[in-house]
């Protein structure tokens, strides 16, 4: 973390929540957001797209931003079942996670379509979230390394910025695990990642683009993930459905 880069703490909430409760979970960070005027992060929650209108309401003129899980990569069209970005831009949405590795696994997204779903997002005035993140038979393989920067080369969208795209490296095997690479590893791809992207987009750029780690984030081990020098924020699963826990983790990183 740099003072050019202000931290983003995200929570995916993935298929998670009904009215009853993710309405109040909303409810409880804007507040939390509002009264916190010297708030040194930036906070983000996707709801499932069930909840996208509602929580976009609720949020509405407070500085709890609002983001969809996935988009399509078209406009508009004969897509059942699929959301575009601009559709996302149109309710109130800021953001848009793109390339997830539970839509890489799940619907078989190849790097190619994780870009043009950047694209689209990029299209629609959205801030695209563009996940990377090696199996564990890839770490074990030792190809982590090779295994992310092909990602990332191959999901960054065309005009690509610090102010327009956000990157998150999520080890798939530390999804919902309990279990981290340690931050020597976590550090170090990231610090790849950071100068993979200078090669593409300019030093400048890349020294301004926030670098999210996702996987297992929890309060016992936010202060430390956030403290390393190329990681930037938070994309968080399981305890971005806690109000206490996600707030605890935005509250771990460094001033
Ligand atoms: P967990 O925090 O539950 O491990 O999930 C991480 C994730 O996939 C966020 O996108």
């Amino acid at each position: 973390m740099t003072a050019q880069r202000r931290p983003l703490i995200a929570g995916n909430w993935k298929m998670n929540g009904l009215r009853a409760t993710a309405m109040p979970l909303a409810g409880e960070l804007a507040t939390k957001m509002n009264n916190a005027d010297d708030a040194f992060f930036d906070m983000l929650v996707c709801p499932p797209a069930t909840l996208l209108e509602a929580v976009n309401d609720l949020a509405l003129e407070t500085n709890l931003a609002v983001g969809g899980q996935d988009c399509h990569m078209n406009t508009s069209g004969a897509h059942t079942g699929d959301i575009s970005a601009e559709m996302l831009k149109d309710m109130g949405c800021a953001y848009v996670i793109v390339g997830h590795s539970e839509r890489r696994a799940d619907h078989a997204e190849s790097d190619e379509v994780v870009k043009s779903k950047a694209e689209a997002a990029l299209a629609a005035g959205l801030i695209a979230i563009v996940c990377v993140g090696e199996t564990e038979a890839e770490r074990d393989k030792g190809i982590t390394i090779d295994v992310v920067a092909a990602q990332i080369l191959g999901s960054l969208p065309e005009g690509a910025t610090a102010a327009n795209t956000v990157a998150a490296y999520e080890p798939v095997w530390a999804i919902g695990t309990g279990r981290t690479p340690t931050s020597d590893e976590v550090q170090e791809v990231h610090a790849m990642m950071r100068k993979t992207l200078a090669e593409k987009i300019g030093a400048d750029e890349a020294d301004k683009m926030r670098l999210l780690y996702g996987g297992s984030v929890k309060p016992s081990n936010a202060v430390e993930l956030m403290g390393l020098a190329d990681v930037d924020g938070a994309l968080v699963g399981g305890a971005s459905l806690s109000h206490t826990d996600f707030w605890a983790i935005a509250e771990s990183c460094p001033k």
